[in-house]
């Protein structure tokens, strides 16, 4: 049985009085509820909150995420953060791949497999995103990009490398639209990237990898996406930044 896995990708929201109330008051009330019991649950703050965030969530359940880094390991880049300053302040996992780092950054794949490389090095655990435009979903091409991004990226990795890996599925068109995908395009695109996952690392690996959807995920559609079979949980936005709609989707 695979964990449910809720992540807040707060993008570039929230400042240092906002990101540090929000996580000690989300605490307070999981511990007072017990309300993430067996569920794993990451914030993904900006960078300069990374190391506070991570001192307060210290000995609690709470995993906090990086939304990106650099992928050379150190050198003349100026305004780049690397792997290996995220490891030094014991942030364990970060965020590859999202829509906006590759729409509005240019990141395109080769340079998201360097990335991924030079996490795996620095032993971060990696939520890689992948997902189609609305043109490629009107053509009926949103199977064909999946695969192609996932080959040319995550599938270069072992299996053992693999083992560090959440997939999180976010349609492009779904991302703060407010428009979800339906539950039933959301498990059909899971179950095919899970069947990938079997071809390529066999049944054990691809049944433990979780999958994860993201896009306009609220309060009230969160249940029906979190009952498919392969919908391991979500990357949440917009709804992740109000404490009472995060709350009541990790409940879901
Ligand atoms: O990474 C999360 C994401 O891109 C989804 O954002 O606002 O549609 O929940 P949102």
């Amino acid at each position: 049985m695979r964990k449910k896995v809720v992540i807040a990708n707060w993008k570039m929201n929230y400042d240092f009085h906002e990101t540090t109330s929000f996580i000690r008051n989300f605490l307070k009330i999981v511990f007072e509820k017990k309300i993430n019991h067996n569920k794993e649950i990451i914030i993904a703050p900006s960078f300069p909150f990374l190391h506070i965030s991570n001192q307060i969530s210290q000995g609690t359940t709470l995993n906090i995420a990086a939304q990106n880094i650099h992928q050379k390991e150190k050198g003349p880049y100026t305004g780049e953060v690397s792997a290996s300053m995220l490891k030094s302040i014991g942030v364990q996992k970060v965020i590859l791949g999202h829509s906006e780092r590759r729409e509005f950054f240019f990141e395109k794949n080769n340079v998201l497999l360097k990335k991924i490389k030079i996490a795996l090095k620095y032993g971060l655990n990696i939520i890689f995103c992948v997902g189609e435009s609305y043109l490629e979903r009107s053509n009926d091409q949103q199977f064909e990009i999946i695969k192609d991004q996932l080959k040319k990226t995550v599938f270069d990795c072992s299996s053992d490398e693999i083992k560090s890996f959440y997939i999180a599925y976010e349609p492009i068109w779904a991302i703060g639209t407010g428009k979800t995908a339906t539950f039933e395009q959301a498990q059909t695109m899971h179950e095919f990237i899970r069947s990938l996952l079997l071809e390529k690392y066999g049944e054990r690996i691809s049944n433990r990898i979780p999958i994860l959807y993201g896009g306009s995920i609220n309060d009230f559609n969160a249940k029906d996406l979190f009952y498919q079979k392969d919908i391991d949980g979500g990357l949440v936005g917009t709804s992740s930044m109000e404490l009472k709609k995060f709350l009541k989707i990790i409940q879901s």
